[in-house]
This record gives C-alpha cells, sequence and structure tokens, in this order.
C-alpha cells in the first residue's frame, strides 16, 4: 500500500489479537465467553451484509454471537418486547438493534427500551450523556474506532481544527463531542458542518484532519483539502459496476483517487474506517462482558 494509506483493516486485525486474548483468558480461567447479540428487522441488503460481518468478526475472536432475525412487517411492541426479553436475559452481554429500522417504528423509542448496561453501540440517552460528560461509558462503535485508527496511526489532535462533515447521532455528533472534550485523545478545536453550512470548501481547507461522514458518494474532493491533512472517510456506497464480479464496487464519501495525491494520510474504502468499527463493537463487549464477571 502506498505510505500515506492508513491501513484499518491491518490496524483492525492487530486488535482484534488483542481482544482473543483477553477472551482466551476468561475462558481459561472458566469464565464464559463474552455473548453478543443483534436484532435485525427487516431484508435491508447493507444491514444483512453488516450483521453477518459482525457475527464473523465475533467468531474469529472468541466471541459468541447470536442474530435475532425479524420480518419487516415486526410491530413497535413486538420488538420491545423482543428487547426487554435481552435485557432480562442473564446469558447475554451485550445487544445491538440494527439500523436503519422500517420506517413504522420508532428508532428513538427502541433505543430508549435497551438497558444501558448492554447497549454495546452506545446509542442509548443515558450512554450519551455520560459521554459528553467525560464518564467511563460504551463509545459508538464508528467514533470509537476512529479515535483507535487515528491514535495507532500516531496522529496528534490536540489543539488541531478538526472538521467534521456530516452530524449524525451514530458518526458525526459524537466524534465532534469525543474529539473536542478535555480528555486524554481530545482536546482538538472541532467544526462540524452539515447540509446548511455555507462556504463549505473554506472550511474544510482549514482541517488538519478532515472526517466525511455525510453519506454522498465522493463528495469530497482534492480542491477541498490541504496538503498534508489526514482525511477519514466513514461513508460506504455501492455504486453498480458491470465489469466487477459482483455487479458493483464500494466508494466512500471521499473521492480517494483525487484526494490521496493531496493529503499526508487518508483511509480507504473499504478497508478503512469499516473493520474498526466492528472491533470496537468487540471491545465494548468484552467491557460488557467484564461487568458481569466483575474482573
Ligand atoms: N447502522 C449503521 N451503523 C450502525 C451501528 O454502528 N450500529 C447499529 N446498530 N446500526 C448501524
Amino acid at each position: 500500500m502506498s505510505n500515506n494509506i492508513i491501513d484499518g483493516k491491518a490496524i483492525a486485525a492487530e486488535i482484534k489479537k488483542e481482544i482473543a486474548a483477553k477472551v482466551a483468558l476468561m475462558i481459561d480461567a472458566e469464565i464464559e465467553a463474552p455473548h453478543l447479540a443483534a436484532i435485525i428487522v427487516g431484508e435491508d441488503a447493507a444491514s444483512q451484509t453488516y450483521v453477518v460481518s459482525k457475527e464473523k468478526a465475533c467468531h474469529d475472536v472468541g466471541i459468541t454471537s447470536t442474530i435475532y432475525r425479524m420480518p419487516e412487517k415486526t410491530t413497535e411492541k413486538e420488538l420491545l418486547e423482543m428487547i426487554e426479553f435481552l435485557n432480562q436475559d442473564p446469558d447475554i452481554d451485550g445487544f445491538i438493534v440494527q439500523l436503519p429500522l422500517p420506517k413504522h417504528i420508532n428508532a428513538d423509542k427502541i433505543i430508549e427500551k435497551i438497558n444501558p448496561d448492554k447497549d454495546v453501540d452506545g446509542f442509548h440517552p443515558r450512554n450519551i450523556g455520560m459521554m459528553q460528560l467525560g464518564l467511563p461509558t460504551y463509545l459508538p462503535a464508528t467514533p470509537f474506532g476512529i479515535i483507535e485508527l487515528l491514535k495507532r496511526s500516531n496522529v496528534e489532535v490536540a489543539g488541531k481544527h478538526c472538521v467534521v462533515l456530516g452530524r449524525s447521532n451514530i458518526v458525526g455528533t459524537p466524534i465532534s463531542i469525543l474529539l473536542s472534550r478535555k480528555s486524554e485523545y481530545g482536546n482538538a478545536t472541532v467544526t462540524l458542518c452539515h447540509s446548511l453550512t455555507q462556504n463549505l470548501e473554506e472550511i474544510t481547507k482549514q482541517a488538519d484532519i478532515l472526517i466525511a461522514a455525510i453519506g454522498q458518494p465522493e463528495f469530497v474532493k482534492a480542491s477541498m483539502v490541504k496538503k498534508g491533512a489526514v482525511v477519514i472517510d466513514v461513508g460506504i456506497h455501492r455504486i453498480d459496476d458491470s465489469a466487477s464480479e459482483k455487479g458493483y464496487h464500494l466508494v466512500g464519501d471521499v473521492d480517494f483517487e483525487e484526494v490521496a495525491s493531496v493529503a499526508g494520510k487518508i483511509t480507504p474504502v473499504p478497508g478503512g474506517v469499516g473493520p474498526m468499527t466492528i472491533v470496537s463493537l468487540l471491545q465494548n463487549t468484552l467491557l460488557a462482558s467484564k461487568k458481569r464477571t466483575r474482573q
């Protein structure tokens, strides 16, 4: 790989080894392996792919995983009952409800129902509040993965200008909170941009670290990036491609070809942030199981 590429796949593999070693120690001590459950409602293709990847990653490190598949027509009440069942199940350390949910289900109501101690996605309002206050909690998987990626690539963030594109509850908002906090890997000056931001290019060009999480294929062009900036691409989009065996290829929110020649460091898609999100979920599941075993 070219030397300015941040290899998320390799860094994730390193962390997976660390997690596998910790799980092996639990098993040696005759403590049950951590157990993650995922609920998926409906047939959204991307969600199916994510859940299968999460299951495989669990298997790789010795974490037990169970997927609960529910049909598209599942009612909000039925899903709330399933969550209550997992909240009560002592064999499940943590669980996630894969998003997006079908439109007839209120995602906020669902997330609020999850026992915060089992909310390994870190999406429950209590856990978001704790993150905001700098108290120990589960960090949302993608922001947690981005922080780990920056740390392990020796990117200094304190005092740097980080520009975040996109203010979703899953990525943009929490990463801007984490990087601006007065804490060990924070202290950055953060600008959070969104669809109504004016003079966007003027702002992105000031970024020492640019994080793209807007959900628009190849939106970030070389003209928007300062020479030497660190560019983190959170997007993942399937583009129809009859020349490819799968019938599609993947791109991010960043025009990789253009931006790689300007950036000091850049994450690819695939193989950048994606694998880090999954290992963060494994780390949170391990943490959840420590609460159970009080180690
Ligand atoms: N959909 C996209 N990203 C995520 C995630 O991190 N967790 C869940 N539950 N759903 C998602």
